[in-house]
């Protein structure tokens, strides 16, 4: 039974091992995250070039988080990798891949807490 139940709870962990951790954030990610969040990502569109918020979504600049609990760079890349059912929120906004999302939520995470410029 447990030889049997072990790899779908590896399974279960997989996605969350492909969550970021802030130590190994470098410029690079956070600037290929700015130019996705400008560009493909197309969530300046929603969240406003300087991620200030606009008429359609919230700001996403120190503020009490919603749906990413805390800001914190795990819950971030939830968001972006899942979206918020029922909003204009949709999970991997413009097609992005994976590795972008992490990116993306490297950039929004570091622009909070590192000062990175948005
Ligand atoms: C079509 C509009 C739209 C696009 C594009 C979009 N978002 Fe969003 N986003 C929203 C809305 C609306 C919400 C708030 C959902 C709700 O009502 O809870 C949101 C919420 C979020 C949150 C959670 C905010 C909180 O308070 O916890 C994060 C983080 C986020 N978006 C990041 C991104 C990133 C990164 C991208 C691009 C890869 C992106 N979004 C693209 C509309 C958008």
């Amino acid at each position: 039974m447990t030889l049997l139940l072990a790899p779908t709870v590896l399974a279960a962990q997989k996605p969350a091992a492909a969550v970021p951790d802030t130590a190994t954030i470098t410029p690079a990610m956070v600037d290929a995250g700015r130019a996705l969040f400008h560009g493909g990502g197309t969530c300046f569109a929603c969240h406003g070039a300087k991620l200030e918020g606009t008429q359609l979504a919230p700001t996403l600049i120190k503020k009490d988080w919603k749906d990413a609990k805390g800001g914190e760079l795990g819950n971030i890349y939830n968001v972006v990798t899942r979206g918020v059912p029922g909003t204009l929120m949709v999970a991997f906004p413009g097609g992005i891949s994976k590795g972008d999302a992490a990116n993306a939520a490297a950039y929004v995470w570091s622009v909070n807490h590192r000062g990175a410029k948005p």
